[in-house]
């Protein structure tokens, strides 16, 4: 059964997910009439950031907001804080690529207790608690357990043209590439994080990224069992905004292959 906080955070996320849902059947029209997409994602993004701050406020006055839509919003709880994306993947969302999802984290106390990661299109919702573990739909999810390197299917996060580290990123894919079995680009961090708690990916790596792109998903691997950490050294990801998510035995080789890419 799920706890009264993941209960109002689920109703908040699946009512913000219906007029996504149906901006992106609107969007998967504009696809094929070769119309822009761009208005249809930017107001999505606001409306479905609103809900959720409508909703949640509702429920849980007080609290505060970081969303990506509308950055800081103070509260007059100082120890609860909304971290929220209302459209993690916006360019897979304005191309009707159905790999998006909104992400929503609760932190007391400046620790991460709370997230939900809900792709609207696949009807997937990964959930966790701080020391409750992580599910999906309901039913509990391990990251995966593989231990050797060369086994693992990895999710790195390639940079948008002009973004930052671009020649850091193409060494460590190299590095990755002569490693791993295979790597995928998904373009949603939030949802890379979601399947490397529920073990469908071994380990992912992203660079760059922001707080509200990253939360939940930190907690969904934690309590899957899974460890993030800075790829460049101990300090926390939600700082650098750079992270990688795996389990604890391959953490050690992701570590040092990175290393290696950075000596490049
Ligand atoms: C993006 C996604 C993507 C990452 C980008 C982010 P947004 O978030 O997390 O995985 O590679 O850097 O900007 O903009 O779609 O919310």
């Amino acid at each position: 059964m799920s706890s009264p906080v993941i209960t109002v955070m689920t109703a908040a996320v699946r009512k913000a997910a219906r007029t996504l849902q149906r901006d992106y059947g609107e969007l998967a029209n504009l696809q094929v009439s070769q119309k822009a997409p761009g208005d249809y994602v930017t107001i999505a993004d606001q409306k479905v950031d609103k809900i959720l701050r409508e909703e949640l406020a509702k429920v849980r006055p007080g609290y505060a907001f970081l969303t990506e839509e509308t950055g800081v919003v103070a509260g007059t709880d100082p120890d609860h804080r909304f971290i929220i994306d209302p459209i993690d993947g916006t360019m897979n969302f304005m191309h009707a690529v159905p790999f998006f999802a909104i992400t929503v984290a609760l932190e007391r106390k400046g620790e991460l207790v709370a997230a939900l990661t809900y792709n609207p299109i696949t009807d997937e919702m990964y959930s966790a608690e701080k020391g409750g573990g992580a599910f999906l739909n309901n039913k509990r999810i391990r990251v995966a357990q593989r231990r050797d390197i060369h086994d693992t299917l990895v999710s790195y996060e390639v940079p948008h043209r002009g973004g930052k580290d671009l020649p850091l990123s193409r060494a460590e894919i190299s590095v990755l590439q002569a490693r791993v079995v295979g790597i995928r680009g998904t373009g949603s961090a939030a949802l890379s994080l979601a399947y490397v708690a529920a073990g469908r990916f071994d380990a992912m790596v992203c660079r760059n990224i922001k707080p509200w792109d990253m939360a939940a998903g930190i907690l969904l691997v934690r309590e899957a069992g899974g460890f993030v950490a800075d790829p460049d050294g101990e300090k926390n990801p939600m700082e650098t905004g750079n992270i990688l998510a795996t389990n604890a035995d391959l953490l050690p080789h992701f570590k040092d292959a990175l290393s290696k890419a950075r000596e490049q």
